[in-house]
């Protein structure tokens, strides 16, 4: 009942607010890949946000249940007990070299429960979001003054996180700023980093969604408000598919074939960017062991499980939504690397741990939030050939994907997709700019690239039907790299 009663009263709220939005307003749209990070000797995987004046550019993870965005401090590595401390914080911030940075007094009530009392301290900064689709245009930035942010001096997991909890200070401050439209935000993680071993970028979008990164219907889900991460799903069935063989289809819930005392049934799963692999429940973890003939592993410090032999497949999550079921199928490069290793995590029978459809999952997953109506939408994520175009997400609004031309039109109308997915960079800002101008009017974005690509004589056309490959800053000069032990005398 005090759901319900919470539900009508975020209803009402909402429905005095809807007034309030100006869905006019461009999205933000902020890239993930490797770069050079501030003091790091070291490419690092993450999005693309710098903090303060002038600023330390890093490379942030994105979590979808802290709402402070941190940073790592300069000193971080001095007694962290993180992996490869050096290069993998995700940069390290100087306050000292700061002058924006304005440390907040004692009485400070963090909005992030954590562990460890003496995790960090907590200040006001300047934000900087840079947008960057392309190497031969410099980013464009979006200041976010003044918002409350951690500095975290000792931890052993990830310092520097863009923090998209529910109370998330970063979307907040923006709205407030009205620099975006409303608390909506888009996620696709993407795959070019070291444990999925994959060249796949990611992005953010924040208030906004790339109706260029997903194909077909957008699943819709309802959040669970009352979990620190609210997003959460009921994992219906999973199946490994053998490649070349459609009759091979097992489910893990099946009875006959994996009897046992403890039948697996319907499961709630946490979907979050906080560990790799996939936490299934006991028994369906075991039925998985016993039918690719797994074992444990460790390699990658997650417990991750290892194929004893090879296994050409897939395995499919089929999740039940709103309007219908939603399949994501893991390819047989995800499901089983060059070395056998899976991205299923080992379970221990007494583990009370919640089940979690981790990074691996949302590697082939566009991930929708619109935190002002509670609902979130999920769809399969464009990896190749994707186009990018960011829109406003209005709250309640449901996210559709671009309508890709079909493949006689697309070699003719289809050159906004070549252009703004990279291939010809200049152009392709333009049309950005000039398509949020206009509130994103695609038809007359798609003439004006017609006419661009006409006046310029491109013919770079032949690369279309080839992923596109961006490119970003380059390496970091080994003179120009600051060691991260520069914080120390
Ligand atoms: C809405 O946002 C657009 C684009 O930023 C702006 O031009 C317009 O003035 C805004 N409208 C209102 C009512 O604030
Ligand atoms: C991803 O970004 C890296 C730069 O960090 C770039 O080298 C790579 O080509 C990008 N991958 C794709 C598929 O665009
Ligand atoms: C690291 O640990 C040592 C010993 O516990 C302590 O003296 C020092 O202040 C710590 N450094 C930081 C940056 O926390
Ligand atoms: C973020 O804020 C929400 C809403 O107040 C809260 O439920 C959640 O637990 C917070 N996240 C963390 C990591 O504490
Ligand atoms: C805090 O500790 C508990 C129990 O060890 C753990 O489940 C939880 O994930 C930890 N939270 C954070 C924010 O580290
Ligand atoms: C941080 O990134 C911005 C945007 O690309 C760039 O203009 C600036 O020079 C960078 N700062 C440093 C110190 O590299
Ligand atoms: C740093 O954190 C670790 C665990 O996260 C803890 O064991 C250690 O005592 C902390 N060190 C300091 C100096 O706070
Ligand atoms: C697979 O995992 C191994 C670790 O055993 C790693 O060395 C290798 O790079 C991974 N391969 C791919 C393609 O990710
Ligand atoms: C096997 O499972 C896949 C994934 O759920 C599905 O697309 C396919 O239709 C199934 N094949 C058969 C023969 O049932
Ligand atoms: C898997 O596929 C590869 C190449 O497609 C093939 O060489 C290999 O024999 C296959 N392995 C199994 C176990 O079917």
């Amino acid at each position: 009942m005090a759901s319900f009663a919470f539900y009508l009263g975020a209803n009402a709220l909402f429905a005095q607010a809807v007034l309030a939005f100006n869905c006019s307003i461009p999205p933000i749209y902020v890239d993930i890949h490797k770069r050079a990070v501030h003091d790091s000797p070291a490419f690092q995987y993450g999005s693309f946000i710098g903090l303060g004046t002038p600023a330390q550019n890093q490379s942030l993870w994105p979590s979808l249940s802290q709402n402070h965005t941190s940073f790592s401090s300069n000193t971080f590595c001095d007694n962290s007990t993180l992996k490869d401390c050096d290069r993998s914080t995700g940069g390290f911030y100087v306050k000292e070299d700061s002058s924006t940075f304005k440390p907040k007094g004692k009485d400070f009530q963090p909005l992030d429960k954590q562990n460890d009392s003496s995790r960090g301290l907590f200040a006001s900064e300047t934000v900087r979001l840079y947008t960057h689709y392309f190497e031969t245009d410099g980013a464009s930035q979006t200041l976010l003054e003044d918002v409350d942010i951690e500095v975290v001096v000792n931890s052993s997991t990830t310092p520097s996180i863009v923090g998209i909890g529910q109370a998330s200070t970063i979307l907040q401050g923006l709205v407030a700023q009205n620099k975006i439209a409303a608390r909506t935000y888009s996620l696709y993680i993407g795959q070019g980093f070291d444990r999925a071993g994959g060249s796949v970028n990611g992005s953010n979008a924040f208030g906004g969604y790339d109706s260029g990164r997903f194909t077909g219907q957008a699943h819709s889900f309802s959040m669970n408000t009352a979990n620190r991460n609210p997003f959460s799903v009921t994992v219906k069935d999973i199946i490994i598919t053998e490649t070349g063989n459609p009759n091979s289809n097992t489910s893990l819930f099946d009875a006959k074939k994996f009897p046992s005392a403890k039948q697996p049934s319907a499961f709630t799963a946490q979907i979050t960017t906080d560990q790799y692999p996939l936490s299934l429940p006991y028994q369906i973890t075991q039925n998985f062991i016993k039918h690719l003939d797994a074992t444990k592993d460790n390699y990658w410090g997650d417990n991750s499980l290892k194929l004893r032999s090879q296994f050409n497949g897939t395995l499919s999550i089929v999740i039940a939504g709103d309007n219908g079921d939603f399949t994501v199928t893991l390819p047989q490069e995800v499901l089983v690397n060059a070395s056998n290793i899976t991205p299923i995590q080992d379970r221990t029978e007494a583990s009370s741990a919640p089940f979690l459809l981790s990074t691996a999952f949302l590697s082939q997953v566009y991930l929708m939030a619109d935190f002002e109506t509670f609902k979130f939408y999920l769809a399969e994520a464009v990896q190749k050939n994707n186009i990018v175009m960011p829109e406003t997400f209005c709250p309640k609004a449901v996210p559709s994907a671009y309508e890709r031309p079909k493949q006689g039109a697309w070699m003719k109308q289809g050159l906004i997709g070549a252009v703004i997915g990279g291939v010809l960079g200049g152009i392709g800002i333009a049309i950005c700019a000039y398509c949020f101008v206009l509130g994103c009017q695609r038809r007359r974005a798609e003439k004006r690239v017609e006419r661009a690509i006409e006046k310029s004589k491109q013919s770079k056309m032949a690369q279309f039907e080839v992923e596109e490959v961006q490119s970003f800053d380059p390496p970091p000069k080994a003179s120009k790299v600051l060691f991260w032990k520069r914080g120390k005398k």
